[in-house]
């Protein structure tokens, strides 16, 4: 019999999709750092019977009418904006993402990001290399304590209460918003539940961990960066959709709040010439939250591992 066919739209390492090969025979977008072209996945995905695919994918209804073999999508991320999961549930496609596996990876990296970004690490970093450093001077690159400062978590799932944990031993004031009350969490990490308008007033650290939604879509917009103190830092590691960026822009360059930490974006990959790189105060990364090798390699697993669940008639580990 032959084995169902997976197209994978990135090329991925040998020795992670090896354990399966005896179940599915691969297909893959041979190229490890462009995104595959619409048409040719369009073309390639139109006979598989599974498909593993990356953010950059727009899983959109035309793609599912036309990938009509497919049993399963595997998203190698925890959000998943890019597919349209009311179509793929239409068509009886399964649909999952990468959740628990990157958490304690993302946290760590939205720690970095803040610190960075209060501390100027990436300017005192370019400091040295423009061969700058005079003398030692009182206010040199001084910036934003993180010790006993407020952390607002706007979007408290997993990755929220791992960045909560991680606050609590800066000895942090902790306040979050999210859809639902976590009240377990409040007693075990000793954060306040507070409405959206109250952590923007309070905290001196806007931590932005939502999905992107149409009820979150620009929920950080020209009102939202005004309720900031002026001396808030806004950090940003969950999708770029949730900022108006143009009202962000205005609000770094006008000094409406101090600073801003940005690991996405609206439209991914931003260039060199993107207005946000043009300002002092702000610290950009090219989407790396979950980037450590480990979890990028657990990650794929985690797809393929969902995969191959579905094909064995087993419940998908982490369907969305
Ligand atoms: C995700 O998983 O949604 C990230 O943005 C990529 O790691």
């Amino acid at each position: 019999m032959n084995k169902p066919t997976i197209y994978i739209t990135r090329k991925i390492p040998p020795y992670l999709i090896e354990p399966f090969s005896q179940y599915f025979q691969f297909q893959m977008w041979e190229d490890e750092h462009t995104p595959i072209p619409r048409e040719i996945l369009m073309r390639e995905a139109k006979e598989a019977d599974g498909l593993l695919c990356l953010l950059t994918e727009k899983i959109d209804r035309a793609f599912l009418d036309h990938a009509s073999h497919l049993k399963i999508i595997a998203n190698m991320a925890v959000g998943y904006d890019n597919i349209d999961v009311e179509a793929a549930k239409e068509k009886g496609i399964i649909v999952t993402n990468t959740p628990d596996v990157l958490t304690e990876t993302t946290a760590d990296l939205t720690f970095a990001l803040l610190m960075a970004t209060a501390r100027r690490l990436v300017e005192a970093n370019h400091f040295i290399y423009q061969d700058k450093w005079g003398e030692w001077s009182p206010f040199l690159l001084a910036g934003t304590d993180i010790h006993h400062k407020t952390i607002g978590i706007v979007g408290m799932g997993r990755i929220g209460e791992a960045v909560a944990r991680r606050a609590k031993g800066f000895q942090m004031n902790l306040l979050y918003h999210n859809r639902t009350r976590k009240k377990t969490v409040e007693q075990e990490l000793d954060v306040s539940y507070v409405s959206f308008e109250e952590l923007l007033e309070k905290s001196d650290f806007v931590v932005s961990l939502l999905p992107l939604s149409e009820q979150t879509e620009n929920i950080f917009d020209k009102r939202a960066f005004e309720q900031m103190k002026s001396s808030a830092i806004f950090i940003n590691v969950s999708r770029g959709g949730v900022v108006d960026e143009k009202a962000l822009y205005d609000a770094l360059k006008n000094k409406v709040i101090t600073a801003a930490g940005l690991d996405v974006f609206k439209d991914e990959p931003i260039p060199s010439s993107h207005p946000f790189t043009s300002l002092s105060n702000v610290v950009l990364l090219p989407h790396i939250g979950s980037a450590s090798i480990t979890t990028r390699e657990n990650m794929l697993t985690l797809c393929l591992e969902n995969i191959r669940a579905v094909f064995q008639h087993e419940a998908p580990i982490s369907p969305v």
